[in-house]
């Protein structure tokens, strides 16, 4: 038993998975084999889906049957529905509003009881979850703004169905597109903090719930899924402050701040899911005639590319350095990106589980114990 200390798992191997490859060095990042590129462009999400829960791209006749099984599952019940609003109401953020909601789910699933190692119900859980956290997360927008909910639409695609929910209004061609290549951007990325919390749970042959419950919570933070909505945060500081951005940029980091958006535990290079991101943020912002935060990002972008420090430490931009200004260029507020990330990621988090339990080993690291060893247990009364 080897006694290296390896603080935050960094670098170590703990399983074998052929669901996706991230190669920090030159920035590539493949699902089963394809190309994160050909997938965003030319795939949709329910394709990605079909393939990280399939193991191969669908047929057409395939993904028609998968896409009609996971039309059929939109619908959420009615109690469900009324907590959301409950937690709207009360204030709740709109992540903690997606974990609660996602967990009651469980209790109205026809499989809830399922034998942890039936692999067909945890895939028939997993499509039901996919399925209906758009749902969950779209009422509980509207909630907030005080309308009811907008029933989905099995006739829509996933990307469609969403915004669809979220304003009552179908989505033009390019939003659509846009946001469905948004979710195959973020449906899988390695042993990530979420996927890896999800894996864990997952290891105790704990159900698809808890595993994307989990999940939620893990992506929650501002080291991972959080930082998208930072970033926009940021945009928006800048923008208040009236100071050329890479003025802001510079008392930032004087000031000691960390820039959301930038460096990455695995990637030394800059993100290819911010590269197809930012291209589309070019097109959305010139056929908006609204370059705003386009200009803000290249500008932050090219300042922090000359620093040498930050080169060095491979410290370039990730994916959540450009996905809040598509986001916003699509109408979208700015607490509902990080949840969008988890409705994504859920795909992902499932296929983990799915994947790692097929050849289940319980994860269970330690800790190197640095406490007291000989204390001498006092009694309450007299200490
Ligand atoms: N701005 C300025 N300096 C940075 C940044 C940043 N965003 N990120 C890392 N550094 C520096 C850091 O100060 C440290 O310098 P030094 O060695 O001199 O102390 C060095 O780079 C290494 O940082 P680290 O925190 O040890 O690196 P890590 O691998 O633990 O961190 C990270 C990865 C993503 C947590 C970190 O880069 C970060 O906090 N970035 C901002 C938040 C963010 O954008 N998160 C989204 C990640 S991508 C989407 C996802 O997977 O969820």
């Amino acid at each position: 038993m080897s006694d290296e200390l390896k603080r935050g798992l960094e670098g170590v191997l703990v399983a074998e998975s052929g669901l996706s490859h991230v190669d920090g060095e030159v920035g590539k990042l493949v699902y089963r084999g394809y190309d994160i590129d050909d997938l965003a462009h030319e795939a949709t999400y329910e394709e990605v889906l079909y393939l990280l829960w399939n193991g191969e791209l669908p047929t057409r006749t395939e993904l028609d049957a998968f896409t009609a099984e996971l039309d059929a599952e939109h619908d959420v019940h009615d109690d469900v529905l009324e907590t959301v609003t409950q937690l709207a109401d009360a204030g709740e953020r709109p992540m903690a509003a997606l974990r609660t909601a996602t967990s009651m789910l469980s209790a109205y699933d026809p499989e809830t009881d399922a034998d942890a190692e039936d692999r067909e119900a945890a895939l028939n859980k997993g499509r039901r979850i996919t399925a209906k956290m758009p749902t969950v997360l779209a009422a509980f927008e509207r909630a907030r703004q005080g309308n009811a909910p907008v029933d989905p639409d099995p006739d829509l695609s996933h990307a469609a169905n969403f915004l669809y929910m979220l304003t009552g209004t179908e989505p033009d061609a390019v939003s659509e597109e846009t946001f469905d290549m948004a979710l195959t951007l973020h449906a899988d990325h390695g042993l990530n903090a979420s996927t890896f919390a999800a894996m864990v749970i997952g290891s105790t042959m704990a159900d698809v719930y808890s595993g994307v419950v989990g999940g939620i919570g893990a992506l929650s933070g501002p080291l991972h899924g959080g930082a998208n909505q930072d970033v926009m945060e940021v945009l928006h500081e800048v923008d208040d402050s009236a100071k050329d951005p890479v003025q802001w940029i510079t008392d930032a980091r004087d000031a000691g701040r960390r820039i959301p958006g930038f460096g990455h535990r695995v990637y030394k290079v800059k993100d290819p899911r911010a590269h197809i991101l930012e291209e589309k943020l070019r097109d959305l912002s010139e056929s908006a005639d609204d370059t705003k935060w386009l200009e803000y990002t290249t500008a932050i972008e090219e300042y922090l590319s000359e620093d040498e420090g930050l080169a060095e430490k491979g410290i370039a931009p990730n994916v959540d350095f450009f996905s809040g200004s598509v986001y916003d260029h699509l109408g979208i507020p700015m607490d509902l990106y990080t949840p969008i990330f988890a409705v994504s990621r859920a795909g992902g988090w499932i296929a983990h589980m799915l994947e790692y339990q097929e050849d289940n080993r319980l994860i269970r690291p330690r800790a190197r114990y640095t406490g007291a060893t000989d204390a001498e247990f006092v009694p309450i009364d007299e200490r």
